[in-house]
């Protein structure tokens, strides 16, 4: 009863990291992406099981990956999608019965601290049907046209930057990936269908380590932070 699930969308291909294996599967320090996300969640007191979208085209590789690790009984692994949204769509739908609370983390964000993904989960438990995580912003943020010229500047004390996990009543997300598809707009993360139907969404603090792989730069920054917390006797 009143399970918690973190869905994985792990599908894409890391096309702005350049070539190569897909990013869930790419290395820092000697060990995937994915694996640091996965380890993470299924560590998670407050999460009960995992579900990974992984590249269609991987999904043996990753399946004989995660069943090595000591993790493993709270992992399954289903085909992703040509989509980020069609990817979490496929997890949410090999979810148990029992499953109450749904949390979605991008395999993207390897190194998100424990304590924020459980503040998720706490807030949704406490009766938020949707909670992200945000930071504020630090860059001025302007709006340009297509020729580049600037529109207007955006107030950044509204700004917030929006991370991963997102933890959802699993009920709501399934009807906002049920009722939404892209037709109806493009959506980048599974909070922007909860609040397409009208649902108010919860921004709690983020982490600066719950950062997104998305440029080879990126990759920089984690194996500095893992370097920082082997450092501080932190295993990752
Ligand atoms: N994702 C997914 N299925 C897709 C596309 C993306 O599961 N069809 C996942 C990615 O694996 C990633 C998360 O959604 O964990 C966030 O997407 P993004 O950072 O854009 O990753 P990629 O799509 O892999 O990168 P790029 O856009 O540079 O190709
Ligand atoms: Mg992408």
């Amino acid at each position: 009863m009143n399970r918690t699930a973190a869905l994985v969308p792990a599908a894409g291909r890391g096309e702005r990291l350049g070539p190569g294996e897909p990013k869930a599967l790419r290395e820092i320090s000697g060990v995937p992406i994915l694996i640091y996300a996965v380890s993470v969640l299924a560590s998670a007191r407050s999460v009960d099981l995992v579900v990974v979208a992984a590249p269609p085209g991987d999904v043996e590789s990753v399946s004989a990956l995660l069943a090595q690790q000591s993790f493993s009984d709270k992992v399954s692994v289903v085909a992703g999608g040509d989509t980020r949204q069609e990817s979490v769509a496929r997890a949410l739908i090999a979810l148990p019965a029992d499953v109450d609370v749904v949390l979605v983390h991008d395999a993207a964000r390897p190194l998100v601290p424990v304590e924020l993904v459980t503040a998720i989960v706490a807030a949704v438990r406490a009766g938020n049907p949707a909670v992200v995580p945000g930071l504020a912003v630090t860059d001025t943020i302007k709006e340009v046209n297509s020729d580049g010229d600037v529109l207007s500047t955006i107030d950044r004390n509204s700004l917030r930057a929006i991370q991963t996990p997102q933890g959802f009543d699993r009920e709501l997300l399934q009807r906002a990936h049920a009722q939404l598809d892209e037709s109806q707009g493009i959506f980048t993360d599974d909070a922007g269908l909860v609040e397409a139907m009208g649902i108010t969404v919860k921004v709690i603090e983020g982490h600066i380590e719950a950062m997104k792989i998305t440029r080879p730069f990126d990759l920089a920054i984690a194996e500095t932070i893992i370097a920082k917390r082997r450092a501080s006797g932190v295993i990752t």
